[in-house]
Parts: structure tokens; C-alpha cells; sequence
């Protein structure tokens, strides 16, 4: 059978700044930020020092893109690389590395699809008490409006903030130190979406036809069994994970379930009459979201202490609520990750049927040891097949009705990842350098590279 992608479909690849590009602070005057302060607290994770040092090797890096045949490039402007402090002062310097890039994509008709917020933030920001603070609304709407001056006629597609379930469900590997079961996270949580919905109505007012969606990450959720209880627990998940980040992008509030929970629960965080309207206001054009795997849950009844029952190798753990189990059906990738191609066609209708919204994917990949031969060669056969089932599955999510109308897979080329290093690796250019920050530098093509243009010249046709 050969799958079908509509005709102008998006076929790209994706990263993240912080991931990406190394830091080069002093060279490029880029402000401190959450991920330099991380640096610091975590020898670990000194490797986004350099990253893949896409700062100095963006053009080859966009050749390479180009030689792959990319229609778009999804990645994400540095916050800290762009404004210096509190009042807004914008770094020159950072505004010429990022129009130089979306010239350079121009060149090969790539379009580009920018996040305006991937995780890295700069650290003035907590000089106003950090997300929780309402200020950091401002400061985003600020930063938002820098971005859509500079940037407004040049980017074919925003996304506001990279998956902001995760500032509460993975926060710590994010440099946030705040416990889950408070009320800050929450407010955190809202101020996000808030500043999200003010950078949807801003890009409207200024830029006239452009498009901004949300990018959360998403995952289908299954009942553990067959007992109408534990779909109890797969609604809840559903509820807590899924939908109460959409509802707010794109019906303009929250879900009843969610706001109940955290009522009861006394997180109940803060929420103005003028907040309510901005949310209200803000219509997303798309939805892009990013799909790694699914959850399986059955019901909890357990009580209290989320924080200590919080672990991620076993899973969520919500009191009352939902408590993920193991999938048996489910092989994983080398670092525990349950690989699942029909989640991701689950999660397409699901999220197609509530909104209605056209979607784009704008990650999804296999995280590996990938190993380079003597010969310069990287035989990623595993990651060929990876794509290929979850290829097949969004043909059928397309067949079924779903407007999916680009793909962006994780990672375009091998970038650090937010906290296993560049030893997991995602790409599909193998990048020389190791996590002691030793290497050459030197980019690779891997098999899937060669795979992956003939998938795009074919747009789909050919697996
Ligand atoms: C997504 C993030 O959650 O998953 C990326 O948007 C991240 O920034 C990717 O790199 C893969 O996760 P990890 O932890 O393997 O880097």
C-alpha cells in the first residue's frame, strides 16, 4: 500500500536553542540564563556549553538540511541570546544570528517554524521572583513583541512555548525547584498559559496572516485493564496531561475536571477577570505537538505525597487518580522510552476530533547509542524503522480524516538532550563530539539520512 501525504506537506526536522547551539556567552553577549545557572549546580550537564555548536556551524548545518530536502525547520530562538535584562534591551548581536539563519532558509525555500520559549530562559527573570511571578507576563509579552518586530515578516509559522505540561511534570530537569504538589507550580502552569495567550493575540494584531499555535507534548492514555474504574484513571490522565493545556490554548479556558482538582487539593492558583478574557481572546491557527509514547494507567488509592512517589523511571503516581503501569504491548528504546506507532494515530484523531484544528508534528524520534564506524559510517537501522511505523500510522490518521499537515521529527541533527547528554542521540547527521566536550565537531550522514530524502522526494510514498 503506499501512504499518502497531502500535496505541500511540511517535511522537516526540529530542535531546540539551549540544545542546539551552545552558549558562546562572552562571544555573543547573550545574558545569563536557567540553563547556565543549571550548568553551573550540575557538572553533568556542562555539555550545553557547546552543545552541537550549531552557532558557528549554522550554515553548513542548514545545507545539510537542504541536501535532505527539508520543506521547514522547526526550532527556537534564545530568549537570553535576544533581550538583556528587565528592561528589554535588545542584543543586536542575537537578532543578526537569527536573521542571518532565516535568510540562509530562505535560500533553499525552507519555511521556518519558531518556538518563541524551548525550556532555557534568561536568569533576570528571577530577579522578579521567578515564572510564578505575574510580571513574568509582561516580561514575555515584551520579549514576544521584540521577536514579532524583528522577525515578523521573515517566519512562516510560531509556537509559543515548548511543552508546558512539562514545567510540571519534568520541571526539574528544566531548572525548576519547586515541589509539585503546591500552589506554585500551578501558578507557574497559569502564567504560562496567560503569556502563551497574550503572544497568540500580539502575533495577530502585528503580523497580518501569520500563524501561531501552542506546541504541547502529548500522549494517548490507556486503561491499565479492562475494569471500568482504571478508565476512571484514563480519563483523569487524559483530563490532567492532555486536555487541560489544549482546552486553555484553544477553547480559551480550563477544563471543569482539572480546575476541580486542583480546588480540592488546595493548588488553586491565581486567576484575574482580565486574565480570563485574554485567555478567551486567543485562537490558535494550528496545533502543533510534540509525540514521543503513551501512558498506561489504573487507578490510584493511594494517598498524599506526590513529590516522593514521583519517579521517572517507574512513572506518574497521582493520589486518588491514576497510576501509570508498564505496557506489555510496548517494546522501548534503549533508554526506557515505550515505543508506541498506533499512539501516535490514537492521539492525531483524539486531538483532531476535539479541536478541529489543523496539526502539525513538531517532535517525535528515537533517542539511541548510535555509533559511528571506522569507516565515518552510522548504521541507525532501528531509527529507519522507528520512523517508518509512525509514518505508516499518520497515512492512516490522514486516510481517517485528520488534517496533519507537517512533520518535524527530533532531532533534525544530533543535539544534547535536556538531561542524558549527547550520548542519547536523536538525528539524523551524527554531530563528533562526546559528553566530556571532546570531538571534532564534524557532522556525519547517517543511513536514516539518505532514508529520510528519499521519504521527502517521494513526499511519503516511498518508506
Ligand atoms: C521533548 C523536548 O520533551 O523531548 C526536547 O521538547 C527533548 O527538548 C526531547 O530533547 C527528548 O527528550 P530528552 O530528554 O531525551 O532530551
Amino acid at each position: 500500500m503506499k501512504n499518502k501525504f497531502p500535496k505541500n506537506f511540511l517535511w522537516g526536522g526540529s530542535t531546540s536553542a539551549y540544545q542546539f547551539e551552545g552558549m558562546f556567552k562572552d562571544e555573543t553577549k547573550k545574558a545569563d540564563s536557567i540553563m547556565d545557572n543549571f550548568i553551573n549546580n550540575n557538572l553533568q550537564n556542562s555539555y550545553f556549553e557547546i552543545a552541537s555548536d550549531h552557532y558557528h556551524n549554522w550554515k553548513n548545518d542548514i545545507a545539510l538540511m537542504a541536501e535532505m530536502g527539508f520543506k521547514c525547520y522547526r526550532f527556537s530562538i534564545s530568549w537570553p541570546r535576544i533581550i538583556k535584562n528587565l528592561k528589554g534591551e535588545v542584543n543586536e548581536k542575537g537578532i543578526e544570528f537569527y536573521k542571518n539563519i532565516f535568510l540562509e532558509l530562505k535560500k533553499y525555500n525552507i519555511k521556518s517554524v519558531v518556538t518563541i520559549f524551548h525550556f532555557d530562559y534568561p536568569l533576570f527573570i528571577n530577579e522578579i521572583g521567578g515564572l510564578q511571578n505575574k510580571e513574568f507576563i509582561n516580561q514575555f509579552k515584551k520579549y514576544s513583541k521584540i521577536l514579532f518586530e524583528n522577525f515578523g515578516q521573515l517566519v512562516d509559522y510560531w509556537l509559543t512555548i515548548n511543552e508546558l505540561c512539562n514545567f510540571y511534570f519534568a520541571g526539574e530537569i528544566i531548572g525548576l525547584n519547586v515541589k509539585k504538589d503546591s500552589k506554585e507550580i500551578w501558578q507557574i502552569i497559569h502564567n504560562l498559559n496567560v503569556a502563551q495567550a497574550e503572544a497568540i493575540n500580539l502575533c495577530h494584531e502585528m503580523i497580518p496572516n501569520s500563524k501561531i499555535g501552542p506546541a504541547p507534548n502529548v500522549k494517548p492514555i490507556y486503561a491499565g485493564s479492562t475494569k471500568p474504574i482504571d478508565n476512571i484513571a484514563r480519563l483523569n490522565l487524559n483530563n490532567f496531561r492532555n486536555w487541560a493545556y489544549l482546552d486553555v490554548a484553544c477553547k480559551g479556558e480550563y477544563n471543569k475536571f482539572f480546575i476541580n482538582y486542583l480546588k480540592k487539593n488546595k493548588q488553586m492558583f491565581s486567576i484575574t477577570e482580565e486574565e480570563k478574557m485574554i485567555l478567551k481572546k486567543s485562537r490558535p491557527d494550528f496545533i502543533a505537538f510534540n509525540y514521543y509514547s503513551s501512558n498506561t494507567v489504573k487507578i490510584s488509592t493511594q494517598t498524599n505525597d506526590f513529590n516522593k512517589k514521583w519517579d521517572q523511571e517507574n512513572g506518574i503516581l497521582i493520589d486518588n487518580f491514576a497510576c501509570q503501569i508498564k505496557n506489555e504491548n510496548l517494546d522501548k528504546t534503549q533508554f526506557g522510552w515505550e515505543i508506541d506507532p498506533i499512539g501516535l494515530r490514537i492521539i492525531l484523531r483524539e486531538v483532531y476530533d476535539r479541536y478541529n484544528l489543523p496539526i502539525m508534528i513538531t517532535e517525535n524520534g528515537l533517542g539511541a547509542y548510535d555509533e559511528k564506524t571506522l569507516d565515518n559510517k552510522i548504521h541507525d537501522q532501528y531509527r529507519i524503522d522507528y520512523y517508518k511505523k509512525h509514518l505508516e500510522q499518520m497515512s492512516l490518521a490522514i486516510e481517517e480524516g485528520v488534517d496533519l499537515i507537517g512533520y518535524m521529527p527530533w532531532s533534525a541533527i544530533d543535539l544534547v538532550s535536556t538531561h542524558q547528554g549527547i550520548k542519547k542521540r536523536y538525528g539524523f547527521v551524527y554531530v563528533d563530539i562526546n559528553d566530556n566536550g571532546e570531538g571534532s565537531l564534524e557532522r556525519y550522514k547517517k543511513d536514516s539520512f539518505y532514508w529520510y530524502q528519499k521519504v521527502i522526494q517521494s513526499n511519503g510514498g516511498e518508506l
